[in-house]
């Protein structure tokens, strides 16, 4: 049977402390499967981070030889907090009479919905270090366990597959949120609403040839690495996936994923190939990472309704969440190609935000003709000189597909403006007519 040592942290600042410690060591040593080896002098400390005003802790350390397993080793910890009068599941940052953390676990890594070994925070906190030290864990070994800061960045298929799967086997809801980086507040808004729902969150920066047309500008697309992992740190993102090409697509790569009716017109129409490239990087980081939910943008509103097609019709077991637009005060939406237009055409872009509230406004005041409604937002943009209509369309709400002229109950408008008074930029936009629908965030 294998004997490994492990640290536990043990921390008290609620009743009598040493006491509770001292108890608490007690039966950790006489707990079948654990052996106690050492354990350090206590020491107190002021509470790490924000939490009510509460007494000072007392904290120390022990190691001990155990032939159970980390989470069986875990279970004992929590067992024994709740006998010394903790109630769980604990308050964060709330006095505690006993706290036992499952520091150091062998040379093991573990990276579960429950437990993360070595601790996470281990390397920050002087009051567990210490007492480590005493127990005869050296600097270099304590420095080597640190865990990498986050977020991780990997750049192997076989890394990030390998980082996906460990949590899924450990128990974690993972959340993947595909981008091709040079992020902003839109792109934020979809790993924060990932924070919130998974236990793990995979970020992806790859801007994806295979989506770029041979007239478009995937080698001019901006990139910003280091500033992107600065916003994936800020936003909680565990893992960054930035690959390179040849990662993702091998030399003799030849299978696409090809949508039909939901790809066929506007972008589909615009860019030929383009959903074809979308779909199919999607399909194969789907098939990476396995994430249970994966999210997108609501801005690029036909993209949304291709993968809900690909997810149906290919069967990739994960939740859809599809993410409000996020806009500038003015209303223009936040798109990493908004740095490329120049001062008239960006004051001028406000015109799409305007036109799409006015087709909203119609619909409001109780017009239900599809092509009166269309009018509405036409005559908007048709009277901004630097806007140039690709096309603007009512269309379903979901699934984007064209809706017949004559009275509607709803929908969605859905239109792509080009500006070209500096370097020509295409801007895309979406709006649902019922404003009651509509749920944009700025
Ligand atoms: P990218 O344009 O980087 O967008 C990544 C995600 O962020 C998409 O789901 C997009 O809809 C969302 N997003 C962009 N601007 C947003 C905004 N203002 N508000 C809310 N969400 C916004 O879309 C792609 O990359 C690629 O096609 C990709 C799916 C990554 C495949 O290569």
């Amino acid at each position: 049977m294998r004997e490994v040592v492990a640290y536990l942290g043990l921390g008290a600042n609620e009743g009598d402390r040493e006491q509770n410690l001292r108890t608490a060591i007690l039966r950790l040593g006489s707990t079948p499967g654990i052996r106690m080896l050492r354990v350090s002098a206590f020491a107190e400390s002021e509470l790490v981070g924000d939490g009510p005003k509460q007494p000072k802790f007392l904290n120390g350390a022990c190691a001990v030889a155990t032939t159970l397993s980390a989470h069986a080793l875990l279970s004992v910890c929590k067992a024994l907090e709740a006998q010394a009068g903790r109630a769980l599941p604990a308050k964060k940052n709330h006095p505690r009479p006993l706290d036992l953390d499952v520091l150091l676990f062998g040379d093991d890594r573990i990276d579960s919905k429950d437990l993360v070994v070595p601790h996470p925070r281990l390397s920050e906190r002087e009051f567990v270090l210490q007492p480590l030290r005493e127990l005869g864990v050296a600097d270099a070994a304590l420095r080597a366990l640190a865990p990498a800061p986050a977020p991780r960045l990997v750049t192997t298929t076989a890394e990030f597959a390998a980082q996906c799967s460990r949590w899924i086997e450990g128990g974690c809801v993972t959340g993947l949120v595909p981008t091709m980086g040079a992020l902003h507040d839109g792109h934020r808004s979809l790993f924060e609403r990932a924070r919130k729902e998974c236990d793990r969150v995979a970020a992806t920066i790859f801007v994806n040839p295979l989506q770029f047309g041979p007239k478009e500008d995937l080698a001019a697309y901006p990139r910003n690495l280091p500033g992107d992992l600065e916003v994936c740190r800020q936003a909680g993102v565990d893992v960054v996936f930035a690959p390179p090409p040849s990662e993702m697509y091998a030399p003799g790569f030849c299978s696409n994923v090809d949508v039909g009716r939901e790809a066929e017109t506007m972008e589909g129409a615009q860019r030929p190939g383009h959903f074809r490239g979308v779909s199919t990087v999607v399909a194969r980081l789907f098939a990476i990472a396995r994430p249970h939910r994966a999210y997108f943008g609501q801005k690029d509103a036909q993209q949304v309704a291709v993968i809900r097609r690909l997810v149906q019709d290919l069967g990739f077991p994960l939740h859809l969440v599809e993410c409000p637009t996020v806009r500038e005060r003015d209303g223009l939406a936040m798109s990493s190609r908004n740095v490329y237009l120049d001062a008239k055409d960006r004051a001028a872009a406000v015109v799409i935000h305007r036109a799409l509230r006015a087709a909203q406004a119609a619909f409001a005041a109780g017009e239900r003709d599809r092509d009166a409604i269309v009018r509405a937002a036409r005559v908007v943009l048709e009277a901004e000189p630097l806007a140039a209509i690709d096309y603007l369309e009512l269309r379903g709400e979901g699934d984007l597909l064209p809706v017949p002229p004559g009275p509607v109950r709803g929908g969605r408008m859905v239109t792509a403006v080009r500006f070209s008074g500096g370097r020509p930029v295409r801007l895309l936009d979406n709006m649902s007519i019922d404003a009651a629908a509509e749920t944009s965030t700025s």
